[in-house]
């Protein structure tokens, strides 16, 4: 059984990794960015509250995003193992994630994946990603076109750049990472899962390092 952690800065290439793990492992993703994106496309009253906090950069409220994660981590596609990609994002989440995992689930976090990217490479990687609203999958313009410029896989339709994805929103959002991040890390340290990885390399390779923690 695997339950994947996955920290790291924004742009650290969290949900990229995810891609690879899900393909190999068959195991699914907790991304609580996506669930927040998709409540703010349906214009539902938590996406509204929501949209708020990551216009500007900020941390969604700990009580909202428990109150999520509590709900998805009770769906039956979660006992097979997951990778959770972006929560636990403060020390109050890791600890209500720890007492759902044992009160409601029976079951335990398998490896806290930390992706180490300093901050000088993160608003080019950021600022280049694309999104193909067809498939999910994560592109850059220069680390990862898609086959048709600007296209998803289908080749005609655009694609989509997040509106947190603005220069100003992402240094924000890595002054908001580094406030919790160190924090999070002597909180999983001491459990002995956790394990560092350096996400400068390719992408390919980053997962090659990840297999290796996951034999
Ligand atoms: P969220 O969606 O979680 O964003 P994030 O953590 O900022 O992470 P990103 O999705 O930006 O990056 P990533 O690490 O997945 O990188 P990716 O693989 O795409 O959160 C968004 C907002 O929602 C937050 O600001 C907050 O408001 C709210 N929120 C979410 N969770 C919350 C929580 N738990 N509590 C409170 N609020 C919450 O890669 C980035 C780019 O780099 C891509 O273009 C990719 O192709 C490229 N790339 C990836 N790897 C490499 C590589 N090795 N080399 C070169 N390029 C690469």
């Amino acid at each position: 059984m695997k339950n994947i952690v996955f920290l790291g800065a924004p742009g650290a290439g969290k949900g990229t990794q995810s891609e690879f793990i899900i393909k190999k492992y068959g195991i699914i993703q907790i991304s609580t960015g996506d669930m927040l994106r998709a409540a703010v496309k349906a214009g539902s009253p938590l996406g509204k509250v929501a949209k708020e906090y990551m216009d500007n950069g900020k941390l969604v409220t700990d009580e909202i995003i428990i109150g999520l994660m509590k709900e998805r981590l009770a769906q039956p596609d979660c006992k097979n193992g997951f990778i959770l990609d972006g929560f636990p994002r403060t020390l109050a989440q890791a600890k209500s994630l720890d007492i759902m995992l044992q009160e409601d689930m029976k079951t335990e976090i398998t490896h806290i994946i930390s992706l180490e990217v300093p901050d000088e490479y993160i608003v080019e990687r950021i600022t280049g990603r694309r999104t193909s609203p067809v498939t999910g999958k994560i592109y850059h313009v220069k680390y990862n076109p898609p086959a048709v410029e600007g296209m998803a896989e289908d080749g005609k339709t655009p694609l989509i750049q997040r509106d947190d994805d603005k220069e100003e929103t992402v240094k924000k959002r890595l002054e908001v990472f580094h406030e919790q991040a160190d924090a999070l890390k002597s909180y999983y340290k001491s459990t002995g899962k956790l394990f560092i990885v350096d996400g400068t390399k390719a992408p390919d390779t980053v997962f090659a390092e990840i297999e290796e923690i996951l034999k």
